[in-house]
């Protein structure tokens, strides 16, 4: 008998997901089929083909419309099923699910329907795909702070598993002090924080997400180039940076991968990730994305290793499954 090939691919964790970005225009017809929900497109393809964005704002307007159809417990199952299944496919051990509980309150969802939709999927994850998971509820900084605080607050006494929370949705203009009680509130309970920061907006709103949120993760945060000793601070700190580089070319806050901030990022020692944020909307699962990012940039096997390692290393795990998981990607550096 012959040894299976080794993977061509690292084990590797993924960080930085909207589990409602991963609804695939299939998915999309049948959910909307099912609710009796109309989508002003013809078919999935021309669903699909209007995935051609200007900015962040464009891009949030047709990803918000696209929720229409999610509705009961069972869309939200089958969306996290179908992302899973597909992440199973691009060898992610351990994914952090963000979902966004207010766009589907501000639609009359009930939030128990999301909830447990989601998490009686991830509850058995790693049994049915291999997967490791943990879900971030993130809040809208384009909305009032009071009622992300009002959710949270919901989150926490109808004990949703939640291991932390996120601020997502359109930067410029919403700085992350607004959400200072939101965070010192899930920063109390025990909650981990993450914030999206740096995508469209400027560096100071990593800095401030770092000193007035207590954020442990930026998201994004491809502006910290523009700040030498910030960039110095958070190599010096190893603050996990998750990076979406197809995002950012897809929603044109950088020209091109190959002028994508990556490799600078990593050349100063910071703790870096490559991640999806919304894969069919970007045309590309994490798997994909670790392709592109690959040939734009000559990675070698151990520079590809060294990025699985910072997925994990960035993760909100317990440090002996961080451990664990490093193992195998050492495994897989090795060529075993
Ligand atoms: N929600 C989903 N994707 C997002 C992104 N890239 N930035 C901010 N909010 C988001
Ligand atoms: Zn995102």
């Amino acid at each position: 008998m012959t040894a299976p090939a080794p993977s061509s691919r690292p084990p590797r964790a993924e960080l930085h997901l909207h589990l409602e970005g991963t609804l695939e225009p299939d998915l999309a017809f049948e959910l909307a089929a099912r609710n009796g929900v109309r989508l002003p497109y013809p078919d999935p393809a021309s669903l699909r083909g209007a995935y051609d964005f200007q900015d962040l704002q464009s891009f949030l307007d047709l990803y918000t419309a696209n929720m229409a159809v999610l509705r009961s417990e069972a869309d939200f199952a089958d969306l996290t099923r179908a992302y899973l299944t597909r992440a199973a496919r691009a060898e992610v051990r351990h994914a952090e699910i963000t979902f966004d509980p207010q766009a589907h309150l501000v639609r009359g969802v009930p939030l128990a329907a999301v909830v447990d939709g989601i998490a009686g999927v991830l509850e058995r994850s790693e049994t049915d795909f291999g997967i490791s998971t943990l879900l971030i509820a993130a809040f809208h900084r384009d909305r009032d702070p009071a009622d992300a605080l009002d959710v949270l607050e919901r989150l926490l006494a109808t004990g949703a598993p939640i291991v932390g929370v996120g601020l997502d949705n359109a930067e410029v203009g919403y700085p992350p002090g607004l959400f200072q009680d939101v965070y010192a509130r899930a920063e109390k309970v025990g909650l981990r924080r993450t914030a999206h920061a740096g995508e469209e907006g400027p560096a100071s709103n990593i800095r401030d997400a770092l000193d007035l949120l207590h954020a442990e993760r930026i998201d994004h945060g491809i502006a910290v180039v523009q700040d030498p000793a910030l960039v110095a601070r958070v190599a010096a700190e190893q603050v996990p940076f998750t990076v979406c580089p197809v995002s950012n070319v897809r929603l044109r806050a950088v020209p091109a991968l190959a002028e994508h901030p990556l490799p600078a990022m990593i050349e100063a020692g910071m703790l870096v990730s490559v991640n999806s944020d919304d894969p069919p909307y970007f045309g590309a699962y994490v798997d994909d994305v670790d392709d592109a990012v690959t040939a734009a940039f000559g990675l070698t096997r151990d520079q590809r290793a060294a990025l699985a390692a910072a997925s994990f290393r960035g993760s909100f795990l317990p440090p002996e499954r961080v451990a664990a998981y490093l193992t195998e990607v050492e495994a897989w550096r090795a060529g075993a």
